[in-house]
């Protein structure tokens, strides 16, 4: 096998694509493109999913890329051999192109031929059928004609062998999975790569993504079959080193040993922890969407993230404030593949001294606030609430809490604490599921009309600037205002501004009817509409029609006329991001204004 380091495999992946006629596409932002049921992106498909249902890339019809990828579900588990919270995903992609067969048959040529792994140590997995969708005996045939043994080959149910959608809804479909053959043995009779004990290790996954899932959880068809593969680039590279964890890889190899030297205490999990969470935390603050700590979104998971790891470098002895060498270590490591942490390397670090900075602060407000409830404790046990407290209004995680608490000789209620941990989750699960729905803060009249007044706004900054390029980035509205982000190169003169704000207050007086209308997404593709055909939306979608002046794909809800918006202003017009602009703007006077007959 070949001993490959992760620059090397990056390029000999993409090189093997490109030689097969795929188009190689940079790594979408970690940030998801108007997709309000995930935070991050969690697989190269994610930023193609309007692709996958049929619009043009202008690439053409096969992609290769390496994307950059964030899951957090799985944080706990971080530290093991195998989990890290951000992580590279190399892919290739067939749109309504090549399909099974030719997508294997790729796959085992670079795995064996390129790779240079031995046939009989990989094993694949296919789907076995169930009332959706029939069993994939295709992909078990052709991976037996390319060399396969038939003892290595297994039909895995729908919990293993199919993929998507990424979101709620969205396109997926039937895999078949690859897996590298260790030299465990097999742990019983039954041992398949369905079970965990190690002895199959998943490289690759070709999804055959022929349906899309519906909100009701029923599959339709797609127009277009394609193919969506995705290898995890740090296991691969574990993989073909014989490494057993993936901290071993090239990337955090240097990180580990330098967290270890500066370490007064050695730990294994804690080093690993450290190293993931600060990676993580770099290539979230370098995005070219730009996050930042805060307590929403995926600003709050950023801060939980650089959070931890200052917190696990207090319990292993070791300087936070080296924190931001480790940070610089990646910029330098990984700016040659992804520019965006070259440019914006200095708001990587000042942003996260910062934090690391405010959380200094907090713990020592906390550490007041620890000591006076020493002075309520009764039989040396703190309650469950009072740990939450720590936690909750000083960001104290729990064994932080048993840790003090231990050292002033008492115990910590841990049940309790988790008790009030989980009505506190349930609380703001509720809240953060009524938010995303629809990307609405809420439905009422007065966010519908600003949700209509960012159609016209859409509309108008193409024509004002004349730039049929310009499209939403980002849009998230309250009661009080709509916020709007477009790519758009330069700031907006006063002119511009002032020229946008009468287009759309020229159509809002104009009382122009807004129709909508339901269609399959390619009849409004076709018509022109502009939107997102991301994975939030059925293959039915609504469209909002407001006579000649805009077209948009949108789950509403909306004003049923223009004339019921008010007047326009634009309150602000900043830099939202590298390339992308915000604009934010209300609307005043919407109820004297006249109903539409
Ligand atoms: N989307 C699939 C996955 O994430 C293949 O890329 O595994």
């Amino acid at each position: 096998m070949k001993e490959l380091t992760t620059q090397q495999l990056r390029k000999e992946y993409l090189g093997f694509f490109k030689e097969k006629g795929h188009t190689v596409i940079r790594s979408a932002s970690l940030i998801p493109d108007n997709d309000p049921t995930v935070l991050f992106t969690t697989a190269g498909m994610h930023p193609l999913v309007p692709y996958l249902l049929g619009a043009k890339h202008p690439g053409g019809t096969r992609l290769t890329d390496v994307q950059k990828c964030v899951r957090t579900g799985d944080i706990d588990q971080v530290g093991d051999a195998t989990h890290c919270t951000f992580f590279e995903m190399l892919g290739n992609w067939s749109l309504g192109d090549y399909f099974k067969e030719e997508s294997i048959s790729y796959s085992y040529e670079f795995l064996t031929e390129v790779l240079k792994i031995p046939s009989d140590r990989l094993a694949v997995t296919v789907f076995e059928g169930d009332s959706d969708c029939g069993a994939d005996t295709v992909s078990a045939s052709v991976w037996e004609k390319k060399g396969i043994k038939k003892e290595n080959i297994f039909y895995l149910p729908k919990k293993n062998n199919w993929w998507g959608p990424a979101g709620i809804t969205g396109p997926c479909g039937p895999d078949t999975e690859i897996f590298f053959i260790t030299d465990k043995e097999k742990c019983g009779e039954n041992c398949s790569p369905a079970c965990d004990c190690g002895r199959y290790v998943e490289i690759w996954n070709n999804v055959f993504m022929e349906f899309f899932k519906n909100s009701d959880g029923t599959f339709s068809p797609l127009s277009q079959k394609n193919v969506d593969t995705g290898m995890g680039l740090e296991r691969t590279v574990a993989m073909l080193n014989g490494y057993e964890s993936v901290y071993e890889i090239d990337v955090f190899r240097p990180v580990i040993a330098f967290i270890d030297e500066h370490s007064g205490k050695k730990d294994v999990r804690g080093a690993r922890i450290i190293a993931d969470h600060i990676r993580t935390a770099t290539f979230m603050l370098g995005d070219e969407k730009g996050v930042t700590p805060s307590n929403v979104d995926q600003g709050y998971i950023l801060r939980r993230l650089i959070r931890r790891a200052v917190r696990f470098a207090r319990s292993l002895d070791f300087d936070a404030t080296l924190l931001a060498d480790i940070s610089r270590m990646y910029i330098d490591e990984y700016e040659p593949y992804y520019e965006e942490l070259k440019i914006n390397s200095e708001k990587i670090i000042s942003e996260l001294n910062l934090e690391i900075e405010r959380f200094g602060k907090t713990v020592a407000q906390g550490m007041k606030e620890f000591e006076k409830l020493l002075g309520y404790i009764q039989n040396n046990r703190m309650s469950g609430k009072a740990a939450f407290r720590l936690y909750d209004t000083f960001g104290f995680p729990i064994e932080m809490t048993v840790e003090l608490a231990k050292d002033n000789g008492i115990t910590v209620d841990v049940e309790g604490f988790e008790k009030a941990f989980r009505e506190h989750q349930e609380k703001s699960h509720a809240g953060a599921e009524q938010k995303f729905k629809g990307g609405l803060a809420d439905n009422s009249e007065a966010t519908s009309r600003l949700h209509t007044a960012t159609h016209l706004l859409n509309a108008c900054l193409k024509k004002v600037l004349n730039d049929d390029n310009i499209q939403q980035k980002g849009s998230n509205i309250t009661a009080e205002r709509l916020r709007f982000d477009f790519n758009f190169p330069r700031p907006l003169t006063q002119e511009e501004l002032k020229n946008v704000e009468d287009a759309v207050n020229a159509i809002i007086k104009e009382n122009v009817p807004v129709v909508c209308k339901e269609m399959p997404v390619e009849e409004a593709r076709k018509l022109g509409a502009v939107g997102v055909f991301s994975s939030k939306y059925g293959e039915i979608v609504k469209t909002y029609t407001m006579g000649k002046y805009s077209m948009e794909i949108c789950g509403g809800p909306h004003a049923a006329n223009t004339g019921e918006l008010g007047h326009f202003t634009i309150v602000k017009e900043q830099s939202s991001s590298s390339g992308v602009r915000r604009i934010k703007a209300v609307i005043s006077g919407a109820e004297s204004e006249s109903k539409p007959e």
